[in-house]
């Protein structure tokens, strides 16, 4: 059933007054009139036709004295308060253009101003059943095969808003607001909307461990859980241990970690240890018989080596004495004690239990069919067992090392996606939770942060050609990477209270935009604005709540030291957790 459409019978607000390119001022005669316009509100303004309307959100509404009428009128007489000589105007920003009948069809809108808004048209405000028949139309043009249910339009509470889902995760997206705005709500609620598919695929890098609570098993739980295994999951992993181990990262990430550069043996011995590596590699595939892979492998594939015997070589290398000129005598070997300071910084490394899921992966993630495995569990899609939302929980891994395993293990899987036959490919999304911990702006990175930022922009300027959406999630947008932001085509932006973050926001948005945004402080808590091209008209949205909500890492400090006691013993087992560095 073709919507109702839209009528303006009764008298306009006002009329056009003056043009740029994507403003118009609309004068207002009537100053009761004005009383009723709102910032934010939609102005339709008669097109070409009888049929077509520019559509306009209200940016901001004046009324001003008019004094140049009062100046050149009222010269000579007594200058008396002139209450009557007043402007009343309305600045709104055009967004779309609306047609009452389209060719045979019912109403249609569409993005962008088909015509400019010629002087002196007339200006309704859209309210009431207008609303309701315009939101109606809104909501047609998104195919329901396709529909994301976001929540409903600030201006009219009973319009349900969607947003065209494709779109949205096909150029990236980003949810920025302050914290306890509602950003972690709106990840759960976007997941469990993609889980009503049948063969969903996004992987959420959580940072605190707030998304335990959407695992299956859990009340409403869906999703597969995973966790990057801490030091008391060494001895015995649990099912959902996550391990990385050290030879799934390439030569620079490797480097990263255990090179210092400030060491004039730097360049020597980055050289020998990767040389190491790449023999441990090849000899591995020779023991595998993997003739094809050893004819065209690099030192950077992911394929497992033996860590031990590269120390064991690299300490060989650093006590090594040759023969000397004289008969009888010896001296230092080429790279005798050149080596020794890598050498303790990597054993340091292999040591630290903290690093244990980097360096002391259990057996089983050496055998060489292992990545194989792993790339199926977190590229399937719902229809295998598992479930095609996975969370990963990476809260105990080490703040130090935490931009090079993110950055690793988003590297992996965009490579396993990249290498994969095209055809064969499902799309993948990473939703990338408190980014500015791991993607921050490229001026303020340390050497393994810009590994990260490398990995991610790649991901940002190319996946969308293989099928790999990012899902960026910060409070601190000013922090984030600029090109990553710069590649996300659709925004749901919550309050923003920080002046530095608004204007992050507001760089990455459209220009004409800029007005919309102005109201980010202001927004209510799961009140975002959402815009981009998987959504008709950017609108303030009251986001849904999701059933199976994140965990809240709020605490009600008054309530709490009204009503509870602490707890003695659990402070003294703290005490004995941050000693073992295991969380009981
Ligand atoms: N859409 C929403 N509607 C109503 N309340 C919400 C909504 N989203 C979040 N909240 C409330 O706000 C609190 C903080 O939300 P949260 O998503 O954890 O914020 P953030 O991740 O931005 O810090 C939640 O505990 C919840 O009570
Ligand atoms: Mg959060």
């Amino acid at each position: 059933m073709p919507n109702a459409a839209m009528s303006f019978e009764s008298e306009p607000i006002g009329r056009v007054m003056s043009v740029d390119t994507m403003r118009v001022f609309i004068h207002v005669d009537d100053h009761e009139l004005l009383k009723q316009v709102m910032v934010g509100n939609l102005i339709a303004i008669q097109g070409a036709t009888g049929h077509q309307f520019l559509i306009s959100i209200v940016e901001r509404v004046t009324r001003l004295p008019s004094d140049s009428l009062a100046a050149t009128e009222g010269a000579e007489e007594e200058a008396g308060p002139q209450a009557e000589e007043i402007q009343d105007t309305i600045r709104a920003v055009l967004v779309g253009t609306y047609r009452s009948k389209d060719g045979a069809g019912g109403p249609s809108f569409k993005r962008g101003a088909d015509s400019c808004p010629q002087i002196d048209q007339p200006a309704h405000l859209i309210q009431g059943t207008n609303l309701t028949a315009f939101m109606g139309v809104l909501s047609q043009d998104v195919p329901t095969d396709k529909a994301l249910k976001l929540g409903h339009f600030a201006i009219d509470p009973t319009a349900q808003a969607v947003a065209d889902g494709d779109r949205f995760f096909q150029r990236h997206a980003a949810i920025l607001g302050s914290t306890g705005s509602g950003k972690s709500y709106t990840v759960a609620a976007l997941l469990e909307r993609a889980n009503t598919l049948n063969h969903s695929n996004i992987i959420l890098l959580d940072m605190h461990g707030e998304y335990a609570s959407l695992a299956k098993g859990q009340k409403n739980g869906y999703a597969a859980y995973f966790k990057v295994a801490g030091p008391g999951d060494l001895a015995k992993p649990k099912p959902e241990s996550l391990f990385l181990p050290y030879w799934l990262l390439n030569r620079d990430e490797m480097l990263t970690m255990l090179l210092d550069r400030t060491d004039q043996n730097a360049p020597n011995q980055a050289m020998i240890f990767t040389g190491l590596v790449g023999e441990s590699k090849r000899k591995r595939l020779q023991e595998e018989k993997m003739k094809e892979v050893e004819a065209t492998f690099t030192v950077d594939s992911p394929i497992p080596y033996d860590l031990a015997s590269v120390v064991t070589e690299l300490d060989r290398l650093d006590n090594e004495r040759e023969p000397g000129a004289r008969a009888g005598t010896d001296r230092k070997g080429e790279w005798n004690g050149k080596l020794t300071r890598f050498i303790s910084r990597l054993r340091a490394k292999i040591e630290d239990r903290r690093y244990g899921f980097l360096f002391q992966p259990p057996k089983e993630s050496n055998v060489y069919t292992w990545l194989q495995g792993q790339a199926v569990t977190f590229l399937s899609t719902t229809c295998t067992t598992a479930s095609g939302i996975k969370v990963v929980d990476f809260s105990e891994v080490p703040a130090d090392v935490l931009p090079t395993v993110v950055s690793v293990f988003a590297r992996v899987l965009y490579d396993v996606q990249f290498w994969m036959q095209a055809s064969s490919r499902t799309p993948v999304c990473l939703v990338c939770d408190e980014a500015h911990l791991y993607l921050p702006v490229r001026a303020d990175a340390d050497a393994a942060s810009k590994r990260a930022l490398d990995t991610f922009e790649r991901i940002a300027k190319e996946g969308r050609k293989y099928g790999f959406a990012l899902l960026v999630v910060s409070q601190r947008p000013s922090d984030v990477s600029r090109t990553i932001l710069s590649q996300c085509n659709n925004f749901i932006a919550l309050r923003l209270t920080n002046e530095q973050d608004q204007s992050a926001v507001k760089s990455v948005m459209p220009d004409s935009m800029a007005g919309i945004a102005d109201v980010l402080p202001l927004l209510d808590i799961g009140e975002a604005i959402v815009l981009g091209d998987s959504i008709l008209l950017p609108s303030r949205i009251k986001l849904d709540k999701p059933v199976a909500t994140p965990l809240s890492l709020t605490k009600n400090f008054w309530r709490e030291w009204s009503e509870k006691c602490s707890n003695a013993d659990a402070i003294r087992a703290a005490v004995e957790n941050l000693r073992r560095q295991v969380k009981a």
